[in-house]
Protein backbone atom coordinates (compact mmCIF):
# COMPACT_ATOMS: atom_id res chain seq x y z
CA UNK A 1 0.00 0.00 0.00
CA UNK A 2 1.20 3.30 -1.43
CA UNK A 3 -1.06 5.92 -0.99
CA UNK A 4 -0.85 9.58 0.23
CA UNK A 5 -3.03 9.35 2.93
CA UNK A 6 -1.42 6.03 4.76
CA UNK A 7 1.94 7.80 4.72
CA UNK A 8 0.52 10.92 6.06
CA UNK A 9 -1.40 9.11 9.02
CA UNK A 10 1.73 6.92 9.44
CA UNK A 11 3.85 9.90 10.18
CA UNK A 12 1.46 11.89 12.57
CA UNK A 13 1.66 8.38 14.02
CA UNK A 14 4.89 7.62 14.43
CA UNK A 15 5.66 11.31 15.49
CA UNK A 16 3.20 10.42 18.44
CA UNK A 17 4.48 7.48 19.51
CA UNK A 18 8.31 8.65 18.91
CA UNK A 19 8.17 11.77 20.47
CA UNK A 20 5.08 13.27 22.15
CA UNK A 21 3.90 9.79 24.04
CA UNK A 22 7.08 7.89 24.31
CA UNK A 23 7.52 8.38 27.87
CA UNK A 24 4.44 7.78 28.61
CA UNK A 25 4.16 5.29 26.94
CA UNK A 26 7.26 3.58 28.31
CA UNK A 27 5.52 4.11 31.88
CA UNK A 28 2.22 2.71 31.11
CA UNK A 29 4.42 -0.63 29.79
CA UNK A 30 6.80 -0.68 32.82
CA UNK A 31 5.71 -2.40 36.71
CA UNK A 32 5.94 1.54 37.99
CA UNK A 33 2.87 2.70 39.58
CA UNK A 34 0.50 4.76 37.45
CA UNK A 35 -2.37 6.74 38.18
CA UNK A 36 -6.20 5.52 38.64
CA UNK A 37 -7.39 5.86 35.11
CA UNK A 38 -4.42 4.64 33.15
CA UNK A 39 -4.49 1.60 35.67
CA UNK A 40 -7.58 0.51 34.43
CA UNK A 41 -5.73 0.80 30.57
CA UNK A 42 -2.95 -0.87 31.62
CA UNK A 43 -5.09 -3.55 33.24
CA UNK A 44 -7.73 -3.43 30.21
CA UNK A 45 -4.23 -3.84 28.13
CA UNK A 46 -2.38 -7.18 29.83
CA UNK A 47 -5.96 -8.48 29.46
CA UNK A 48 -6.13 -8.16 25.66
CA UNK A 49 -2.80 -9.62 24.97
CA UNK A 50 -3.53 -12.17 27.21
CA UNK A 51 -6.45 -13.21 24.82
CA UNK A 52 -4.78 -12.63 21.51
CA UNK A 53 -1.77 -15.12 23.21
CA UNK A 54 -4.62 -17.58 23.97
CA UNK A 55 -5.31 -17.94 20.03
CA UNK A 56 -1.83 -18.75 19.50
CA UNK A 57 -0.21 -22.16 19.96
CA UNK A 58 1.11 -22.85 23.35
CA UNK A 59 3.88 -24.40 21.81
CA UNK A 60 5.24 -22.27 19.28
CA UNK A 61 8.91 -23.77 18.05
CA UNK A 62 9.24 -23.42 14.76
CA UNK A 63 7.28 -20.72 13.87
CA UNK A 64 7.41 -17.18 12.71
CA UNK A 65 5.45 -14.68 14.15
CA UNK A 66 5.22 -10.90 13.56
CA UNK A 67 4.79 -8.38 16.33
CA UNK A 68 3.36 -5.89 13.98
CA UNK A 69 3.68 -2.41 15.75
CA UNK A 70 5.30 -4.22 18.99
CA UNK A 71 5.89 -1.24 21.07
CA UNK A 72 7.76 -1.81 23.88
CA UNK A 73 7.41 -5.47 22.97
CA UNK A 74 5.53 -7.42 25.56
CA UNK A 75 3.87 -9.21 23.33
CA UNK A 76 6.72 -10.77 21.45
CA UNK A 77 8.88 -11.82 24.97
CA UNK A 78 5.45 -14.22 25.74
CA UNK A 79 5.75 -15.57 22.05
CA UNK A 80 9.11 -15.89 22.47
CA UNK A 81 8.92 -17.58 25.15
CA UNK A 82 6.84 -20.08 23.89
CA UNK A 83 9.63 -20.93 21.36
CA UNK A 84 8.77 -18.20 18.52
CA UNK A 85 11.08 -16.50 15.85
CA UNK A 86 9.83 -13.19 16.46
CA UNK A 87 10.18 -10.23 14.45
CA UNK A 88 9.25 -7.29 16.59
CA UNK A 89 8.65 -3.95 14.65
CA UNK A 90 7.51 -0.43 15.32
CA UNK A 91 7.48 2.51 13.41
CA UNK A 92 9.33 4.07 16.64
CA UNK A 93 13.04 3.70 16.81
CA UNK A 94 12.50 4.85 20.71
CA UNK A 95 10.05 1.88 21.68
CA UNK A 96 11.57 -0.35 19.81
CA UNK A 97 15.21 0.35 21.73
CA UNK A 98 13.39 0.44 24.61
CA UNK A 99 11.95 -3.19 24.32
CA UNK A 100 15.64 -4.44 23.29
CA UNK A 101 16.84 -3.05 25.92
CA UNK A 102 14.03 -4.47 28.30
CA UNK A 103 14.24 -7.76 27.05
CA UNK A 104 17.82 -8.46 26.48
CA UNK A 105 18.01 -7.08 30.91
CA UNK A 106 15.16 -8.77 31.88
CA UNK A 107 15.10 -12.05 29.69
CA UNK A 108 18.25 -12.64 28.07
CA UNK A 109 18.10 -16.50 27.60
CA UNK A 110 14.59 -17.62 26.21
CA UNK A 111 13.78 -20.65 24.01
CA UNK A 112 12.83 -18.38 20.85
CA UNK A 113 14.26 -15.13 19.49
CA UNK A 114 13.21 -11.87 18.40
CA UNK A 115 14.80 -9.67 16.06
CA UNK A 116 14.18 -5.71 16.60
CA UNK A 117 13.21 -3.60 13.73
CA UNK A 118 12.08 0.29 13.65
CA UNK A 119 9.64 0.40 10.79
CA UNK A 120 6.52 -0.42 8.63
CA UNK A 121 5.12 -3.43 9.52
CA UNK A 122 4.30 -3.76 5.58
CA UNK A 123 8.19 -4.07 4.64
CA UNK A 124 8.11 -6.77 2.31
CA UNK A 125 11.80 -7.51 3.24
CA UNK A 126 10.94 -8.88 7.01
CA UNK A 127 9.76 -12.06 4.56
CA UNK A 128 6.84 -14.24 5.79
CA UNK A 129 5.16 -15.79 8.54
CA UNK A 130 2.59 -18.34 10.31
CA UNK A 131 1.05 -15.96 12.45
CA UNK A 132 1.05 -11.65 12.22
CA UNK A 133 -0.49 -10.27 15.50
CA UNK A 134 -1.52 -6.42 15.21
CA UNK A 135 -2.48 -5.26 18.90
CA UNK A 136 -3.91 -1.72 18.87
CA UNK A 137 -1.36 -1.27 16.02
CA UNK A 138 -4.14 -0.29 13.51
CA UNK A 139 -6.40 1.51 15.44
CA UNK A 140 -5.35 5.02 14.48
CA UNK A 141 -6.26 4.18 10.63
CA UNK A 142 -9.35 4.38 9.16
CA UNK A 143 -11.49 1.26 8.15
CA UNK A 144 -10.31 1.33 3.98
CA UNK A 145 -6.31 1.35 5.11
CA UNK A 146 -6.98 -1.57 7.87
CA UNK A 147 -8.26 -3.77 5.18
CA UNK A 148 -5.66 -2.47 3.19
CA UNK A 149 -2.92 -3.41 5.50
CA UNK A 150 -4.57 -6.64 6.60
CA UNK A 151 -4.51 -7.82 3.03
CA UNK A 152 -0.70 -6.64 2.42
CA UNK A 153 -0.10 -8.47 5.59
CA UNK A 154 -2.32 -11.68 4.98
CA UNK A 155 0.12 -12.73 1.65
CA UNK A 156 2.62 -12.86 3.63
CA UNK A 157 1.11 -15.32 6.63
CA UNK A 158 0.39 -18.74 6.54
CA UNK A 159 -2.02 -19.60 9.31
CA UNK A 160 -3.67 -16.84 11.34
CA UNK A 161 -3.82 -13.22 11.69
CA UNK A 162 -4.74 -11.39 14.68
CA UNK A 163 -5.47 -7.78 15.15
CA UNK A 164 -7.76 -5.43 17.50
CA UNK A 165 -9.57 -2.49 16.13
CA UNK A 166 -11.32 0.16 18.24
CA UNK A 167 -15.21 -0.75 18.10
CA UNK A 168 -17.65 2.39 17.69
CA UNK A 169 -19.15 2.73 20.87
CA UNK A 170 -21.24 5.78 21.74
CA UNK A 171 -18.78 6.03 24.88
CA UNK A 172 -15.67 5.98 22.40
CA UNK A 173 -17.69 8.67 20.08
CA UNK A 174 -18.30 11.11 22.83
CA UNK A 175 -14.23 10.92 24.13
CA UNK A 176 -13.95 11.62 20.24
CA UNK A 177 -15.93 14.97 20.45
CA UNK A 178 -14.16 15.72 23.72
CA UNK A 179 -10.90 14.96 22.45
CA UNK A 180 -11.61 18.05 20.22
CA UNK A 181 -11.75 20.31 22.42
CA UNK A 182 -8.10 20.08 23.30
CA UNK A 183 -5.38 22.32 21.67
CA UNK A 184 -3.94 20.19 18.24
CA UNK A 185 -0.81 19.81 19.80
CA UNK A 186 -1.77 17.84 22.68
CA UNK A 187 -3.79 15.56 20.92
CA UNK A 188 -2.77 12.36 19.91
CA UNK A 189 -3.51 11.00 16.60
CA UNK A 190 -7.57 10.45 17.00
CA UNK A 191 -8.66 6.87 16.96
CA UNK A 192 -10.73 5.52 14.47
CA UNK A 193 -13.51 3.62 15.70
CA UNK A 194 -14.77 1.19 13.49
CA UNK A 195 -18.18 -0.83 12.38
CA UNK A 196 -17.44 -4.43 13.01
CA UNK A 197 -19.77 -5.34 10.28
CA UNK A 198 -18.18 -2.74 7.58
CA UNK A 199 -14.73 -3.86 8.65
CA UNK A 200 -15.86 -7.44 7.66
CA UNK A 201 -17.11 -6.13 4.36
CA UNK A 202 -13.93 -4.12 3.42
CA UNK A 203 -12.22 -7.27 4.71
CA UNK A 204 -14.17 -9.43 2.05
CA UNK A 205 -13.85 -7.57 -0.73
CA UNK A 206 -10.00 -7.63 -0.49
CA UNK A 207 -8.47 -10.51 -3.15
CA UNK A 208 -5.38 -10.93 -0.92
CA UNK A 209 -7.65 -12.12 1.82
CA UNK A 210 -9.99 -14.60 -0.24
CA UNK A 211 -9.89 -17.96 1.02
CA UNK A 212 -9.46 -16.43 4.55
CA UNK A 213 -12.33 -16.36 7.36
CA UNK A 214 -13.16 -14.50 10.45
CA UNK A 215 -12.46 -16.41 13.40
CA UNK A 216 -12.95 -15.45 17.36
CA UNK A 217 -13.91 -12.13 18.70
CA UNK A 218 -13.94 -10.73 21.80
CA UNK A 219 -14.07 -6.96 23.40
CA UNK A 220 -12.06 -5.72 26.23
CA UNK A 221 -13.51 -3.02 28.01
CA UNK A 222 -11.99 -1.42 31.28
CA UNK A 223 -12.45 1.86 32.24
CA UNK A 224 -10.82 4.07 29.54
CA UNK A 225 -9.85 0.93 27.33
CA UNK A 226 -11.99 -0.51 24.79
CA UNK A 227 -10.77 -2.67 22.21
CA UNK A 228 -11.88 -5.86 19.94
CA UNK A 229 -9.46 -8.23 19.30
CA UNK A 230 -10.40 -10.36 15.81
CA UNK A 231 -8.68 -13.59 14.68
CA UNK A 232 -8.89 -14.14 10.78
CA UNK A 233 -7.37 -17.51 9.66
CA UNK A 234 -6.89 -19.50 6.08
C1 LIG B 1 -1.18 1.65 20.84
S1 LIG B 1 0.48 1.17 20.50
C2 LIG B 1 0.47 -0.58 20.82
C3 LIG B 1 1.86 -1.17 20.96
C4 LIG B 1 1.91 -2.67 21.26
N1 LIG B 1 1.32 -3.45 20.20
C5 LIG B 1 1.24 -2.96 22.56
O1 LIG B 1 0.08 -3.38 22.54
O2 LIG B 1 1.85 -2.73 23.62
C6 LIG B 1 0.46 1.23 18.71
C7 LIG B 1 1.84 1.03 18.11
O3 LIG B 1 1.70 0.73 16.72
C8 LIG B 1 2.76 1.33 16.03
N2 LIG B 1 2.40 1.44 14.60
C9 LIG B 1 1.35 2.09 14.06
N3 LIG B 1 1.37 1.97 12.71
C10 LIG B 1 2.46 1.22 12.40
C11 LIG B 1 3.01 0.76 11.17
N4 LIG B 1 2.46 1.06 10.01
N5 LIG B 1 4.14 0.02 11.24
C12 LIG B 1 4.73 -0.28 12.43
N6 LIG B 1 4.24 0.13 13.62
C13 LIG B 1 3.12 0.88 13.62
C14 LIG B 1 2.93 2.66 16.75
O4 LIG B 1 4.20 3.25 16.50
C15 LIG B 1 2.72 2.27 18.21
O5 LIG B 1 3.91 1.96 18.88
Amino acid sequence: MNSTAYEQRRSQIAHYFDRTAAEAWARLTSNEPVGRIRATVRAGRDQMRSTLLSWLPEDMRGLRLLDAGCGTGALALQAARRGAEVVAIDLSPTLVQLAAERIAAEHPQLPGTIRFAAGDMLAAELGHFDHVVCMDSLIHYDTPHIAQALATLAERTRASLLFTYAPRTPLLAAMHSVGRLFPRSDRSPALSPVRGEALQAALQAEPALAGWQAGRTQRIASGFYTSQAWEWHR
